[in-house]
């Protein structure tokens, strides 16, 4: 694990992960949340060519996408709508989710995948007690993750109950995993999943299995 001074350095070292990858056109895994906005913000103030890159986010709720809080307007508003990306590149979970995978994996498959970790240890949505086989899917939200993301929405009962996520399987197959861990309120998770034991029980301990993840940390 490597730990940063500050957030911006956080941002701008994976940035760099990032502006490497974009130059030799590859397919992305792409999160959402707090953790990544400072990184999104970084890569277009870089002013880099996405005109040949293919993304994929790792998650979005079942809901109207066009709806302000939905992942997919994130992204937009976050960085796709900054840059000079085609929409048509950018995808998101959807049903079929075979279709959805066989997008991912044809070809090369994903080059670099961005995590974030979650207070209860998830990774996208898989939830405490996601198999480590699973795949794209439809699941509940944890009450935690409920809680924990309400602070986007107007109140808890607003969050939507169910999303389509990747899987850890799916996540897993990637070529090269960075995981960014942003506050001291996620160390304690942080160390359970990577110096722990390897259990369903905290999803993101599946990642001690890969054998090019890179975890970077801030206060
Ligand atoms: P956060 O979310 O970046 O908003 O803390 C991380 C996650 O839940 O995966």
């Amino acid at each position: 694990m490597k730990i940063l001074k500050n957030y911006k350095e956080l941002s701008s070292t994976v940035a760099d992960i990032v502006e490497a990858q974009i130059k030799e056109q590859s397919k992305l895994v792409l999160p959402t949340g707090s953790t990544p906005l400072g990184l999104y913000d970084e890569l277009v103030k870089r002013k880099l060519d996405w005109s040949l890159v293919l993304t994929f986010n790792l998650d979005e709720y079942l809901m109207n996408i066009d709806h302000p809080y939905s992942y997919h307007s994130y992204m937009k508003k976050n960085l796709f709508d900054r840059t000079n990306i085609y929409p048509n590149n950018c995808h998101f979970p959807f049903r079929p989710t075979l279709s959805f995978e066989d997008k991912m994996i044809k070809g090369r498959g994903i080059d670099l995948c961005i995590l974030g970790i979650g207070s209860n240890g998830h990774i996208a949505f898989n939830e405490p007690g996601s198999t480590f086989d699973s795949r794209t899917r439809v699941v509940d939200l944890s009450l935690q993750t409920l809680q924990d993301n309400s602070r986007f929405f107007d109140s808890v009962e607003d969050v939507p109950k169910q999303a389509i996520t990747m899987g850890l399987g799916t996540i897993m197959e990637s070529k090269k995993i960075v995981l960014m861990v942003n506050g001291t309120n996620k160390l304690t998770i942080l160390n359970v999943a990577m110096n722990g034991e390897v259990t369903e029980k905290v999803p993101a301990s599946i990642l001690q299995k890969h054998n090019n993840v890179e975890v970077y940390y801030c206060d």
